[in-house]
């Protein structure tokens, strides 16, 4: 790590570069499966979800460049290779096998679930543990983005149990 004068101890910052590099790795897997997804899906919504996931891997994928070059401001390195990517990640692929739509989506709404909780950790041991409001701030920023992608995917699950009325199954109405 190199050393740089910013107000945070080499501890602070070490602190700060492993949680942002286990992000990374995060959403670096995640880039990959909503790609494979976006190429492979077929069926009915092939065209709302092809586009919806290219938006957002794009966004993803700015993202990712933002995360790593956090790391580098804070003096560290970002992880860079597959093998460090498959390592420190904390959500899974699913290889030699091809879902239906409605799976794909349930999967990466799982997926961006566990980086909105493993964020919101983050977040908190950036400001109260390691002493970095700006990396809490931009964890911040990232745990929004992924909640707003969250909920899409998880409203098109629930437009699956939607009779043609548009009435939920078996639910009272809570909009009034
Ligand atoms: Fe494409």
């Amino acid at each position: 790590m190199q050393s740089i004068n910013i107000g945070l101890s080499d501890e602070q910052r070490q602190g700060v570069i492993d949680m942002l590099n286990q992000d990374l790795a995060d959403q670096y897997l995640l880039v990959v499966k909503t790609k494979k997804y976006h190429w492979d899906i077929v069926g009915p919504q092939f065209r709302s979800l092809h586009e919806l996931w290219q938006e957002h891997y794009e966004a993803i994928t700015l993202n990712i460049d933002a995360t790593a070059e956090r790391v580098r401001m804070l003096g560290g390195y970002p992880v860079g290779t597959a093998e460090g990517f498959l390592k420190l990640a904390t959500i899974k692929e699913h290889t030699g096998d091809l879902p239906n739509a409605t799976e794909m989506v349930k999967r990466l709404a799982d997926n961006h679930e566990q980086i909105i909780r493993n964020l919101r950790e983050h977040v908190d041991a950036s400001g109260d543990k390691y002493g970095d409001e700006g990396t809490a701030d931009f964890l911040t920023g990232l745990m929004e983005q992924h909640e707003e992608m969250a909920w899409m995917l998880r409203s098109f699950i629930e437009g699956q149990a939607l009779s043609s009325s548009g009435q939920r199954s078996g639910e009272v109405t809570a909009a009034v």
